[in-house]
């Protein structure tokens, strides 16, 4: 039998995530989504291409734009090619990406289905009618739609609130992939190296025991000192922060929060010090602060790489990945989560977002986790395709 040599990797992922393709058989008959528009700014890449196809087949028209750093143009090709309208491209550029989403709001979709907050917080600043709610994937999403709930007064259901999403993505897909990324970037052994986490939520957890798995020597950091027992508790050191960020080979940030890492601690940070964020924003990790701070007499980019060394006066280099963006979706053949967590998770959107376009929740559903029932079938789907 001869080969064929034309499959690609988003084939291969679409062949993996075994959830969602039941799921487009399933919208293909019941169609939850004919005559509606679905805006979305997502990371595009070829498991959101899996999603946007389900919905797709459900009957939605689909307009979409990345998240910031990491939309890959082969998958904006595959999704063109099937008729997905794509708004622009990668970029960096917080304006550019600003104004990638009022154009997504301006086609004043039916849904939104948001990742970040981007297109909720726009859309309160051009509301429209037509606009029946949606879904946000994330827990930076939810913290910056919260404050605005009396605004937005429509069903909001949050991914990031299902038990599934924190345990199969947050906590053991994203700790595998960081752990994954901080290898590829580097080709550096993780072996006896001591490795600071910043942030023991659900992400954070996993991290931290991907790392404590691949025999380094695991500190702890959070904010709160009941998480930071926890930690103590499941046998990793807690240090103060100063301490640990003394004693680190390699910096985690995984908190969701800003000016995490910034360059109050260049004073700090261990010559040869490697530096990577986990979180949703690239402002975990003050990267243009710590660039920009006079003990720094040389930024060298090593761009194939991903990586950005800083030359400090006093003879030290400080390593930067992806400028501070999310590390597992970027650098080299970037991967980001594995297929199956996504699969869940994206099967979770798909069916939330069927939900929403029913009809029947009301402004109550404004920011509130997945319903139960949801949770349950896309628990036993899943369970009977893997037993
Ligand atoms: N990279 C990915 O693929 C991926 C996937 C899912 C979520 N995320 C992102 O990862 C981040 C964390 O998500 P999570 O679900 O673990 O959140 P979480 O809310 O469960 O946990 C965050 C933890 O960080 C701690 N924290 C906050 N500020 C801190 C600070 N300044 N120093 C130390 N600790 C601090 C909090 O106390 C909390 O324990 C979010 O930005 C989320 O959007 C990334």
């Amino acid at each position: 039998m001869p080969i064929e040599q034309s499959a690609t990797r988003i084939d291969w992922i679409a062949q993996s995530c075994r959830l969602l393709t039941a799921t487009a058989q399933d919208f293909s008959r019941t169609r939850p989504f004919a005559g509606l528009t679905i805006g979305t700014a997502i990371h595009l890449e070829p498991k959101t291409a899996a999603l946007l196809l389900t919905l797709q087949a459900g009957g939605a028209r689909l307009i979409a734009t990345g998240n910031l750093n990491s939309t890959q143009r082969e998958t904006v090709d595959f999704l063109r090619e099937r008729g997905i309208e794509i708004i622009g491209g990668q970029t960096v550029d917080e304006g550019a990406h600003a104004g990638f989403i009022e154009a997504i709001v301006s086609e004043q979709p039916d849904l939104l289905l948001d990742n970040g907050g981007d297109l909720f917080a726009c859309a309160v600043r051009r509301p429209y009618p037509r606009l029946r709610g949606g879904t946000e994937e994330t827990t930076t999403g939810r913290m910056r739609l919260l404050p605005l709930r009396q605004e937005i007064r429509l069903p909001l259901l949050v991914i990031n609130d299902s038990p599934i999403k924190q345990f199969a993505e947050n906590r053991h897909a994203v700790g595998q992939s960081l752990f994954e990324s901080y290898l590829r970037f580097t080709n550096r052994s993780t072996n006896g190296k001591r490795v600071t986490v910043f942030g023991y939520g659900a992400c954070g957890r996993g991290t931290a025991a991907c790392f404590r798995n691949a025999h380094a020597l695991v500190s702890v950091v959070d904010a709160d000192p009941v998480t930071t027992l926890e930690a103590h508790l499941d046998g990793f050191a807690t240090p103060l922060r100063e301490d640990a960020i003394r004693t680190a080979d390699i910096i985690v940030t995984v908190t969701g929060a800003p000016a995490v890492v910034t360059a109050r601690d260049l004073a700090l940070l261990k010559d040869g010090a490697i530096l990577l964020n986990g979180g949703h924003l690239p402002h975990e990790i003050d990267v243009p602060a710590l660039r920009a701070d006079e003990r720094v007499h040389r930024v060298l980019s090593h761009v194939c790489e991903g990586i950005e060394t800083l030359e400090l006066d006093d003879g030290r280099r400080i390593h930067l990945l992806a400028q501070g963006h999310m590390a597992n979706l970027a650098g080299p053949r970037p991967l980001g989560n594995s297929a199956e967590s996504m699969d869940l998770g994206f099967t979770l959107q798909a069916r939330c977002l069927e939900r929403v376009a029913q009809g029947g929740l009301g402004e109550e559903s404004c920011i509130v986790p997945v319903p139960r029932d949801i949770d349950a079938a896309v628990a036993s789907a899943y369970l009977d395709l893997h037993r």
